[in-house]
């Protein structure tokens, strides 16, 4: 990423890292990311939001040479993940003049990530603004969208908001060129999925403060600005409605066949019902499991049902399924029903075992359906007939 000129006063020249290939080592990044850092110039003072990660500070600083700045009096911290945080110390010693500036909770968490003295921060409070001569900063904590130090800053004079992690995506667009749209959108709603769902119940009150605000431009810590923010805003109240898609996933893991030819069998069915059916491979030998799992996370975020298709190993699920329980259960999808199907060769306790890993996931559990090896004859009327439970479940009106 080069320097961006967003208005006046505002510009961006954060961090581009294109070859990102998994966030966190876990979310699959197909367009890589980028750490957004923004330079607000007042009359009297300069702002730089959010430092970048430490692999990427020479980025930031030669941005910012490029830009011309060469004296900064404020770093503020939106979020003190590394991912934003880690090029802290780096820019203090660049531009040791600047004063550290962050929430309570912010001070709180550098001295616990970075080890910089909490009583380095210069603390500001919820709705006090920064002032930098004719323009103002505008501190608005939005706790757990994703982590309790989250913040947001509000640009009043340009109506420009800072919204740290939310309404991101992973997206680097490269250098001078405009982001594409329908990447934009696909990036950011892969980016709700693995950063926001776990927390989507408590962003409502952060969306309706955005919304209040009425920003011109929202300005994420990650991914393209975003130039007509109803755009973003309503994708958001869409995903936090808890409103789901009548259709179903179906991540399928199967070792010797009976448990694949059993899910064909039934999203066959059930696609003859009318029911859309996205079958998602967790055993494809081409495929990082992290990128099969990555899909099947985005594709609960408005779905109404999840099937998982497993096999037994040593009595317990594949330990495919038992990772994706793992991720389900800690992004919390809002899943109306959640069923499992699979096959055994000798003996089972599949069932228990995976919803032992899904406590936090408070979807109807429907019954099991298991078959000893392959399916027969009288397997695939069970199927049938579990096709038309579904069905009748899936359409059920007190649900919808
Ligand atoms: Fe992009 Fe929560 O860090």
């Amino acid at each position: 990423m080069k320097v961006q000129k967003i208005s006046d006063h505002v510009l961006s020249l954060g961090a581009s890292d294109p070859g990102l290939q998994y966030f966190d080592k876990l979310m699959p990044t197909p367009y890589g990311t980028s750490y957004n850092s923004y330079i607000v110039r007042g009359e009297d003072k300069v702002a730089l939001l959010d430092p970048v990660q430490s692999d990427s500070i020479d980025q930031l600083l030669s941005n910012l040479a490029l830009a011309g700045v060469s004296h900064i009096d404020y770093i503020l911290s939106l979020h003190t993940e590394q991912d934003h945080s880690g090029g802290t110390e780096l820019l203090l010693q660049r531009f040791p003049e600047a004063r550290l500036v962050g929430t309570g909770k912010v001070a709180e968490f550098l001295e616990i990530h970075l080890n910089i003295p909490a009583s380095q921060v210069q603390v500001i409070a919820e709705n006090e603004t920064l002032d930098l001569g004719g323009l103002g900063l505008t501190c608005i904590p939005i706790p757990f969208a994703h982590w309790p130090d989250n913040t947001m800053y509000w640009l009043e004079e340009e109506r420009i908001l800072f919204s740290s992690d939310l309404y991101g995506s992973h997206y680097a667009v490269p250098p001078y060129k405009a982001a594409d749209e329908k990447i934009h959108l696909e990036t950011t709603r892969s980016y709700y999925a693995e950063i926001m769902m776990p927390t989507s119940k408590l962003l409502g009150r952060h969306l309706a403060k955005s919304r209040d605000l009425d920003p011109l431009i929202i300005c994420p810590a990650h991914g393209p600005i975003w130039y007509e923010p109803d755009k973003v805003l309503s994708l958001y109240e869409s995903y936090i409605s808890g409103k789901v898609d009548k259709r179903v996933v179906m991540p399928v893991v199967s070792m010797h066949d009976s448990t694949k030819t059993m899910a064909y069998y039934l999203a066959e069915k059930l696609e003859g019902f009318g029911i859309p059916v996205n079958i998602h491979h967790l055993d494809d030998p081409n495929q990082d499991l992290r990128v099969s799992m990555g899909k099947v996370v985005e594709d609960t975020v408005d779905a109404s049902c999840l099937i998982m298709a497993a096999p037994t190993v040593l009595t317990g699920p594949h330990p495919s399924a038992g990772a994706l329980a793992l991720m389900l259960n800690a992004f919390k999808p809002p899943l109306k029903y959640i069923a499992l199907i699979g096959s055994f060769g000798w003996g089972s306790q599949i069932e228990k075992r995976f919803y032992d890993l899904l406590p936090q996931v408070k979807a109807e559990r429907l019954d099991t359906l298991l078959v000893k090896g392959l399916p027969t004859e009288e397997d695939y009327k069970l199927l049938g007939e579990y096709a038309r439970m579904l069905k009748e479940k899936l359409i059920s009106p007190e649900k919808e």
